[in-house]
């Protein structure tokens, strides 16, 4: 009965995605893990919060904090309850929930669907409505559900949609009972096409294994995510994992990206409506890295109240169109936005390419116009687009840029067509249209 609470939002024709009120647009916040593993604490915490707040991360938009595997004790207590480890956080989760709200922060929840988290922690199989009470407390309402040690086949005689498909029912339930929807975040990795099913339980899947801060993983993910960037939109979103700009030398394991292909991430991840959780050591990552993660007008496509669609490739570059490589992902990406047409190229070689394309390729501009192109890097207007856009990007680095209609060519162009099949000049002799 309590599934006539929710309400079924449609996205495009034939794809229906839940809208429980929550998660209409991509999460924005910090996750432990990244950057600490299992090896965090309270003080960490308020760390990472106090230095989001410092830096402009939380006027920016990042607002929740997950606390990754390993906050709990192992064992439950006599009645079943989760507890809190009192060395790591000695005066109480609750006390440190209160303590990030202060400064803009909600906690966030991470569980698994099995009897464990992936690192020994007390799972939530069976004890779905009574964790959501736990975290709930804990002053949480956004929940990273993971997919370690789950019970065998004999017992659940479920898919990977029916295993999840328990918490997201006992989410419902918990919502009828107190008005309080978690945000639900699977954490499935890609094993049996979320993509397909995630929509209908929750408000965002990942597709892949967990990132690693290597240029090769973050390529991965993003070949990957030029077949299946079409699941995104409104209350749905992929979820290419959690970001590693900052861990250059630092993090768990310590990274080894560029300056460039820190961009080159964060581009792709914003502009594919991911949910963008930093997940670096605030107090040590660069100032480069920093200003990276705080570029408003990428997150400001990303959190588009208005259009909710991502980018899609429409030129594979490298590589002939639709092959799937996983060092080479498309390189010519297009979208529509509430403030433009957005392009994101990208190098996916491993040294300096002149980079170049008609405008026309992408579905999104229309022929014979020309357009003002702003920089989403450089903050600045950068010029008029006529026909087509060249330039030279270095190793994995990238270009984001915003188009705008600025009207018809200029007449001097020639009447041949950036699109040029089938497309021919009326001549004068005929009689006019
Ligand atoms: C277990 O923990 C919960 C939540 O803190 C608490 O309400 C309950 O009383 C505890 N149970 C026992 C037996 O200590
Ligand atoms: C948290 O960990 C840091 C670094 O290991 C340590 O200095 C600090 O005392 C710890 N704080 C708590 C509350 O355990
Ligand atoms: C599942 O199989 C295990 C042994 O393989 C058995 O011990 C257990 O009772 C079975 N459970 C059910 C619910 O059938
Ligand atoms: C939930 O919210 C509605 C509307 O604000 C209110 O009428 C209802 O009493 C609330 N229910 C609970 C259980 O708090
Ligand atoms: C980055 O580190 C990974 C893992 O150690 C390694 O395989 C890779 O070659 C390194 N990349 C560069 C450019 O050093
Ligand atoms: C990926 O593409 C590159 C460039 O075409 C090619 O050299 C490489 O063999 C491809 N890798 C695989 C696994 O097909
Ligand atoms: C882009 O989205 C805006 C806002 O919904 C819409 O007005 C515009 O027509 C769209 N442009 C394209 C090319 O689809
Ligand atoms: C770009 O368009 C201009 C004007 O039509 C043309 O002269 C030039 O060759 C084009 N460049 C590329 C790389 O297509
Ligand atoms: C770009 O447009 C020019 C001029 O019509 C055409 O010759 C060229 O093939 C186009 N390039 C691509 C990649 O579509």
């Amino acid at each position: 009965m309590h599934r006539i609470f929710w309400t079924i939002f449609p996205i495009i024709p034939g794809v229906f995605s839940l809208n429980n009120g929550v998660g209409k647009l991509p999460a924005l916040g910090y996750d432990t893990f990244n950057a600490f593993g299992c090896d965090y604490n309270a003080s960490i915490v308020a760390a990472q919060v106090e230095t989001m707040q410092e830096l402009g991360l939380v006027k920016a938009g990042y607002n929740t904090l997950i606390l990754d595997d390993c906050y709990a004790l192992k064992e439950r207590n006599a009645t079943g309850h989760m507890v809190a480890d009192p060395d790591k956080f000695p005066h109480g989760i609750e006390a440190l929930s209160s303590h990030v709200n202060h400064h803009g922060v909600q906690l966030a929840a991470y569980g698994d669907n099995g009897y464990q988290t992936c690192a020994g922690y007390p799972g939530s199989y069976g004890r779905e409505l009574q964790d959501l009470q736990t975290w709930h407390s804990w002053g949480m309402s956004y929940l990273k559900y993971d997919n370690c040690y789950i019970p065998a086949d004999n017992i659940t005689q479920e898919n990977m949609l029916g295993r999840f498909q328990r918490m997201s029912d006992a989410i419902a339930e918990f919502a009828q009972n107190t008005n309080n929807t978690f945000h639900y975040s699977l954490c499935e990795w890609g094993w049996q096409q979320p993509v397909i099913w995630g929509h209908r339980i929750a408000q965002s899947w990942r597709n892949n294994g967990d990132i690693k801060p290597y240029w090769s993983a973050l390529a991965a993910i993003m070949n990957e995510a030029s077949f299946l960037w079409w699941a995104s939109d409104f209350y749905g979103h992929n979820d290419m994992d959690m970001l590693e700009v900052g861990n250059n030398g630092i993090g768990t394991p310590p990274g080894n990206l560029t300056y460039e292909e820190e961009k080159s991430h964060f581009t792709a991840w914003a502009l594919l409506k991911s949910p963008l959780f930093i997940g670096t050591d605030l107090t040590k990552a660069s100032k480069q890295s920093l200003d990276i993660l705080g570029n408003r007008d990428l997150i400001k496509i990303n959190q588009d109240p208005d259009v909710g669609e991502s980018i899609s490739p429409f030129r594979w570059g490298v590589n002939a169109d639709y092959t799937f490589n996983a060092t080479h992902p498309a390189e010519y990406w297009s979208g529509n936005t509430s403030y433009g047409i957005v392009f994101m190229i990208l190098n996916s070689q491993d040294t300096t390419q002149e980079m170049s394309f008609n405008l026309t390729e992408s579905w999104a501009i229309r022929a014979g116009r020309q357009y003002s192109v702003y920089d989403l890097w450089s903050h600045e207007d950068v010029g008029i687009a006529v026909r087509n856009i060249s330039m030279e990007l270095p190793a994995h680095g990238v270009s984001a840029l915003l188009l705008n209609d600025a009207g018809p060519e200029p007449e001097e162009y020639d009447a041949s067509c950036g699109f040029f099949y089938q497309c021919s000049v009326r001549l004068t002799h005929l009689s006019p249209i």
